[in-house]
């Protein structure tokens, strides 16, 4: 049987609604405007494309958005001093440095900057530790819409085998630590990986986050396994450029129960947790309850 596909654009469009429901809800009982500032290093054409859909998306919620664009140039100092600036600033409540930033800023240095509290990427160390030991965290925007999707999907993923395919900081490690949070039985597979065919077979959650093209075939997939496939791959096939995940989604769609396709999958749902998140810290910085169902 045919795979139920998991609509992320919708899922998407539901989560911006509701988290625009919030901002309504903290402007008009609170008089505060939740604020996101999103910093860009120099003119990588694709970061360019992210931090202008992150400002649109941003301020259709009604949130404000505070773009600052630096020249390629700018030094190490100047950055981190902008940063100071924004960690002080009441009306910012979240803070993200689009990534990669040039070879002469050390991404470690920048991210340690950022005020855990409006760390909206869930990149610092504090929320990764906080998220490790299971504590309220700013949660990375990825693994919190996958987890949004397979909790919408499962209900309850108490118990299931999951596995996450790549152990990146930004989606394989938080997203295996999410599914341990919601009682899976996780395993994170990658590259040395010794039987990963078999590993992934045993699976009732499969997370494809590797970032090559195409490598988990339907024939690794569990019959009723659910796919989510974090992939985002140009290829060129017969002559025209692709978006392809790292599942092949033809032949993983005719065995898996369901599966998130690419595009329209997880990508969406990415820039719609950022969202959330800023929410959730302007929430927490202003000592109101969590925004229900936005949050790990
Ligand atoms: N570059 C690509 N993805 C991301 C992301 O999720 N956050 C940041 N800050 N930069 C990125």
């Amino acid at each position: 049987m045919a795979a139920t596909v998991i609509d992320g654009k919708a899922f998407a469009a539901k989560v911006r609604g509701q988290v625009a429901e919030h901002v309504t809800r903290l402007k008009g009982d609170h008089g505060i405007t939740p604020g996101l500032a999103v910093v860009l290093v120099g003119e990588d054409p694709a970061s360019q494309v992210y931090v202008r859909n992150k400002g649109k998306q941003t301020v259709e919620v009604g949130m404000a958005s505070f773009e600052h664009k630096l020249d390629a140039s700018v030094s190490q100092g100047e950055l981190l001093e902008l940063i100071g600036k924004l960690n002080a600033d009441p009306a910012v409540h979240g803070i993200l440095c689009q990534l990669p930033v040039p070879d002469h800023i050390d991404s470690d240095t920048i991210l340690g900057a950022i005020d855990p509290a409006k760390d909206v990427d869930g990149f610092h160390i504090s929320n990764v530790g906080l998220l490790g030991t299971g504590q309220k965290a700013m949660v990375p925007c990825t693994p919190l819409g996958c987890l949004m999707m397979l909790r919408d999907h499962h209900g309850s993923l108490s118990g299931m085998d999951a596995v996450v395919i790549g152990r990146s900081n930004i989606v394989g490690k938080p997203m295996a630590q999410l599914l341990l949070g919601d009682s899976c039985t996780v395993t994170i597979a990658h590259s040395r990986t010794k039987d990963l065919a078999g590993t992934v077979r045993r699976a009732d959650i499969v997370v494809a986050a590797v970032g090559r093209p195409e490598m988990v075939p339907g024939d690794w997939i569990k019959p009723g396994a659910t796919v989510i496939d974090v992939g985002i791959n140009r290829i060129e096939r017969d002559g025209k450029n692709k978006l392809v995940g790292d599942c092949d989604y033809a032949s993983c769609a005719e065995v898996a129960g369901a599966i998130t396709p690419v595009p329209g999958g997880v990508g969406p749902m990415t820039i719609a947790c950022l969202l959330a998140n800023t929410v959730t810290a302007c929430c927490r910085a202003n000592g109101l309850p969590e925004p229900e169902g936005l949050t790990a």
